[in-house]
Order: C-alpha cells, then sequence, then structure tokens
C-alpha cells in the first residue's frame, strides 16, 4: 500500500517508515520538521536501502496538502503530525490546539475530497485522564485529561469518530499509544528530544551518556509497590509494527475502533533506572525529587483488543528497550545534529 506519513520524519513515524518498508508497503513522508530533521529520512534510507519520497509541508496548509493528495495516490494516512511536549502545551495552548486539531480537519477534509478511507490515528493513554482501575481498556472512560496537549488527543478521537459517522466509507483506527521508549536496533534512528528531556528513558539516556549529572525520581510516595510512578513502556519497534497491523484491519474494516498499544507490563521509575545501568553497565545516579504536577500512580494498558483485532503484541521486553535506547544514545550523544 502507498501510505501517507504525516510526522514521518519523527521518531516513531521514523521507525514506522522501516517497518512499512520491511513489510513490502511505499511510505510517503510528509513533514514540516518543526520537530525533527532531514538528516532522520537519510538514516532510514540507510537501514532499509530505499529512498523515500518526503515532502516538505505544513499539514495545516490546507492548499499544500490538496496538491499533495491530488499527485500521491495514497491508500492509507497515518496521522503522526502533532506537537507533544505536555509542559510546553500549557505554556502554548493555542498553538497546540491549533496545529494539533488543523492539521487532522485538513487531513480528514483531503482525504474525503480525494476518496482516501483508510485511517490510522496516534493518539495517547493520555485520554484516559486519571485511570479508576487497572489495566485499562479501550472501554475505560476517558477525559479528565490534565494537559492542553491530552486535550488535543482526546478532541481528534471525537473529530475522527464524527468523520467516520458522517462518512461510512472511511475506516479508521485511534491507536492509543502508552509509552513508547527505545530505538531501532542499528542505532541509527531514535528519539531526539530539543531540550531538557521531559520524558523518562530519554533523560536517563542523557545521564548515561554524560550530559546530564542524575535523574531526579518525581515522588517515591505513590501508592505503587516501590512508591515511584508505574507506566506501561513499549519498544517503539514493537509500536511501529503495530501500525503496519493496522492497516490490513483498516481496510477490511468501515467505521472507528480505538485500540490500546502497549506490553500489559508496568515498571516503576526506579525499576527503569536500575534496569537502564544494570543491562548496560553504565551508571545513572539518582535523587528523590518532589511529584511532577498532574502525574498519576500508575497506568498500563490492557492490550487485548490489539491481538485479537490486529494479530498485534509486543516481542521485546525491557532488556531491548534500554539496550536500543543506549546504542541510540552512545552513537549520537547529540541527537541527529551531531551527524556528519
Ligand atoms: P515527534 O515530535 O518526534 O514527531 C512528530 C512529527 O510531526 C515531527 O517530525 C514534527 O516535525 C511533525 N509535525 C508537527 N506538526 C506538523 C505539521 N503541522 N505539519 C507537518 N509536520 C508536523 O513525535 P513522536 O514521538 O514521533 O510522536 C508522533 C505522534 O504520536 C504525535 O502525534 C504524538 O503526539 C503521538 N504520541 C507520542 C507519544 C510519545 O511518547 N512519543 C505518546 C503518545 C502519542
Ligand atoms: C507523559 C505525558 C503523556 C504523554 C507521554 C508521552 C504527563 C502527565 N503525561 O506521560 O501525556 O503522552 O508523556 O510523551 O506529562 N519521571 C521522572 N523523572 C523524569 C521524567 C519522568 O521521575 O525526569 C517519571 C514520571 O514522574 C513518570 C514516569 O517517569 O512516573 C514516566 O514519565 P514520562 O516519560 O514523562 O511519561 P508519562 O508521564 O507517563
Amino acid at each position: 500500500m502507498r501510505v501517507l506519513l504525516t510526522g514521518g520524519a519523527g521518531y516513531i513515524g521514523s521507525h514506522t517508515a522501516v517497518e512499512l518498508i520491511n513489510a513490502g508497503h511505499t511510505p510517503i513522508i510528509a513533514d514540516n520538521y518543526s520537530n525533527s530533521c532531514p538528516e532522520a529520512v537519510e538514516r532510514i534510507g540507510r537501514i532499509t536501502g530505499c529512498n523515500v519520497e518526503t515532502h516538505t509541508i505544513d499539514m495545516c496548509d490546507a492548499e499544500a496538502v490538496d496538491k499533495l493528495f491530488a499527485e500521491g495516490h495514497f491508500d492509507a494516512c497515518i496521522h503522526f503530525a502533532g506537537l507533544k511536549a505536555v509542559g510546553e502545551s500549557v505554556s502554548i495552548p493555542i498553538q497546540y490546539y491549533r496545529n494539533n486539531i488543523d492539521s487532522t480537519l485538513v487531513l480528514l477534509d483531503a482525504m474525503q475530497r480525494h476518496g482516501v478511507c483508510n485511517l490510522i490515528f496516534s493518539s495517547s493513554a493520555t485520554v484516559y485522564g486519571t485511570p479508576d482501575k487497572l489495566p485499562l481498556t479501550e472501554d475505560s472512560p476517558t477525559g479528565g485529561c490534565t494537559n492542553p496537549y491530552g486535550w488535543t488527543k482526546y478532541m481528534i478521537e471525537q473529530i475522527i469518530r464524527d468523520a467516520a459517522v458522517a462518512n461510512p466509507e472511511l475506516s479508521a483506527v485511534l491507536l492509543r499509544y502508552f509509552n513508547p521508549v527505545g530505538a531501532h536496533a542499528s542505532g541509527l534512528i531514535g528519539e531526539d528530544p530539543s531540550g531538557i528531556p521531559n520524558n523518562l528513558m530519554p533523560f536517563i539516556s542523557q545521564v548515561a551518556v554524560g550530559r546530564r549529572h542524575h535523574l531526579s525520581i518525581f515522588g517515591n510516595d505513590y501508592n505503587t509497590p516501590d512508591g515511584t510512578g508505574v507506566r506501561d513502556y513499549i519498544h517503539v519497534v514493537d509500536l511501529a509494527k503495530g501500525h503496519v497491523a493496522a492497516l490490513p484491519y483498516c481496510d477490511s474494516h468501515k467505521g472507528c475502533i480505538a485500540v490500546n498499544l502497549g506490553t500489559g507490563t508496568g515498571y516503576s521509575v526506579k525499576q527503569m533506572a536500575e534496569a537502564f545501568a544494570e543491562i548496560n553497565g553504565v551508571p545513572v545516579p539518582y535523587e528523590y525529587a518532589p511529584r511532577r504536577p498532574g502525574d498519576i500512580d500508575a497506568c498500563y494498558a490492557d492490550p487485548t483488543r490489539a491481538r485479537e483485532l490486529l494479530g498485534w503484541e509486543a516481542q521485546l521486553g525491557l532488556s531491548e528497550m534500554c539496550r536500543d535506547t543506549w546504542n541510540w544514545q552512545k552513537n549520537n550523544p547529540q541527537g541527529y545534529k551531531g551527524a556528519d
């Protein structure tokens, strides 16, 4: 299938492009490089031996997107494009709502006008807000998000559901990612956050490589076995394969459905820091710090629906997550910026 990847130069999009090529599909990347760089696309080419067709385009630009669709002959779209920094979304909410929601509206409009019916959307476990029961199934209550970023995901899910009601030809899969970590085993592509990382794994790996002094563990008085927060970390290559598995499902069904992409297993912050140090043989000094506002005790998926509907299950465990994160970080200590 010819698959348009909006935001395909980013962390999850670049890994998905590789897995799509491995599965015999043709990804076409559309990105404005607001949080990525063309070097990532070069690296996809080095891993796969394929030159990926790439368009520098803002997905909010309706005219440019219409032209892209007129020439693209896409069979499906995977909509990764979006701003994703939780803290930043609190400071500049309007830009977050505008970018994330406008890009989705422009995409849905172009899909409808050009008869493209298959859509996979990058949603997030953040739509579940503060869980009242674990593990989280797709039928768990949503809403109660703690930041504008989370609300954009919640609102976009609703927009896509409404679009699918109005257009019975549309088939949409809302993939709710848990906590993506890790990198491609080649060490050529990985997560490259700008500035101080907000997320745990990039912070740990930057401590290990000497860019940060120590990890602050935000809170050790949570209602969890060791008092530190528990999350469902999922290897980004498993996550990428989840998109490949969603394509045939999307192509053979109509309507809109949400699917969790997680492993079903939760690890604590302390377990993650200690596992990273042990598996890679590098020190990860940490100190306890106050809780981070908006954080919850624990969050992990019930991944049954992904197994039953998509035939997908996470294969990679904590050691691969830690090993591959470190392989990427130590080969690219400054991320893509350090590339020749
Ligand atoms: P990323 O920032 O690495 O990738 C997003 C890409 O979208 C970037 O390449 C960026 O340049 C591009 N982009 C942003 N706005 C655009 C626009 N208007 N037009 C064109 N391109 C645009 O992020 P990621 O981690 O790869 O996340 C991909 C998607 O998955 C995002 O929608 C994110 O919200 C969602 N998600 C990510 C996580 C995570 O932990 N990484 C968790 C849940 C959901
Ligand atoms: C966060 C976002 C979520 C988003 C996801 C992926 C919040 C409330 N949620 O999830 O919307 O979809 O990232 O981008 O921000 N931690 C530390 N020290 C650190 C960093 C993190 O102790 O330096 C802890 C956190 O308190 C948490 C765990 O590590 O317990 C994971 O944090 P993080 O990687 O930021 O992901 P989430 O908070 O689960």
